[in-house]
């Protein structure tokens, strides 16, 4: 009987099929009692080839994806043929011991806890090889999702979990973040354990992680926290806000230079940009997720982060000009952009957030 299907997402991946399979079917504890999935995204080094040699003498199958490489799509397409309820996914570049498989399947095995995280960040877990850059990109990611997950090590891809768990996963993830999906699809109800594993960096081929994969993984951490930041709306947002700026900018100079006051100028000038700011966002940038033509709630929660980023740009001014006798024509740009960060957070987890799911 089958106890568990291991599922290994594959991009050319050729010179570690050997190693990954020999290693896994030579624990040997319950012979058999595990199948081996490898997914595959169309690797042109002859990977397939390699796995098919295994067919014949180990409980694996090969699953060959022919729609747009995807590590989320295809550890969901190892899911849906897998056939038993328990299932691990680990990469395939032996850089997650399989020595530890057994130790990361057996608390989803015994039936006590949904989902257990093969944790580099736990007593007893570490990682071995890997560059320093590596090391904080790995970190930072856990950080950052760490105040909506409660995990040490979310971006581990070596876990285990209950095989229906895979359907709350909502349809727009993609990408390097499929644990993190799971465990937010699960909205705290999940019994989650992290065991230690050490992080070995590969020594064949290379990662496929890319800039755009973090990009997408910081994407989906916002929006999962509340906040909106799909790809088309930070786009509109940014230019609304690069608009804004020369109106808050240009009238700020035009109002200084007619022998208005620092105080007048930097009040009217901020009003000015941000009724244009909030027109322009509500009825364009943010447009698809708000379709109710006025909102007063909304409003208010904009006026709130408004006079925040107003008292901010004042104070930010005020100890330019007074403080370091900066020229207030110079000082309105570092003021400027000091307010925006309070501008893009407020609007993005406050005053614009979007349904979790999308
Ligand atoms: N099928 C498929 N499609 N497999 C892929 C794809 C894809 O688009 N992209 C990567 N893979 C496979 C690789 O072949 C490897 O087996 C595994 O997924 C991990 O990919 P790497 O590119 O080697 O990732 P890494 O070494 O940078 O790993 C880090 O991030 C991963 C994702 O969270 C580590 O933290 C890993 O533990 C983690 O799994």
């Amino acid at each position: 009987m089958t106890q568990f299907s291991v599922i290994i997402p594959t991009l050319n991946e050729v010179d570690n099929i050997d190693p990954i399979l020999t290693r896994l079917f030579a624990l040997n504890r319950a012979s058999g009692s595990f199948e081996v999935i490898i997914v595959d995204d169309g690797s042109q080094d002859g990977t397939p080839d390699k796995v098919h040699a295994w067919e014949e003498k180990a409980n694996v199958r090969l699953v060959e994806r022919k729609s747009k490489p995807d590590l989320t799509a295809s550890i969901l397409a190892g899911v849906a043929v897998a056939k038993s309820n328990v299932i691990v996914v680990m990469d395939a570049d032996l850089s997650h011991p399989p020595e530890r498989l057994y130790a990361v399947v057996a608390p989803v095995l015994d039936g006590s806890h949904d989902v257990a995280i093969g944790s580099r960040y736990v007593p007893g877990g570490g990682i071995e090889g890997w560059p320093l850059h590596r090391q904080w990109l790995s970190r930072i990611g856990g950080w950052l999702a760490r105040p909506i997950c409660d995990v040490s090590d979310a971006t581990s891809g070596f876990f285990a979990f209950r095989r229906e768990l895979a359907s709350t996963i909502s349809e727009h993830a993609h990408g390097y973040k499929i644990l993190l999906e799971l465990l937010l699809a699960g909205q705290g109800k999940l019994k989650v354990v992290e065991v230690p594993i050490c992080f070995h960096d590969r020594t064949h081929g290379s990662s496929k992680l890319s800039f755009s994969h973090q990009w997408i993984y910081l994407q989906r951490l916002m929006t999962l926290a509340g906040g909106s930041v799909a790809i088309g709306t930070a786009n509109r947002y940014v230019a609304v806000g690069l608009f804004s700026i020369i109106i808050d900018i240009g009238l700020f100079q035009l109002l200084i230079y007619s022998g208005a006051g620092l105080s007048l100028a930097h009040i009217m000038s901020f009003f000015a940009a941000t009724a244009v700011n909030y027109t322009l966002n509500l009825k364009w940038s943010f447009q698809s997720q708000h379709s109710d033509p006025l909102r007063w709630h909304q409003l208010g929660r904009f006026l709130t982060v408004s006079v925040m980023a107003l008292l901010m740009r004042g104070g930010v001014l005020a100890w330019l000009v007074y403080g370091w006798h900066i020229p207030p024509l110079l000082a309105i740009f570092p003021a400027v952009a000091a307010t925006a960060a309070i501008n893009y957070l407020g609007h993005a987890f406050y005053v614009f957030p979007v349904n979790k799911n999308s």
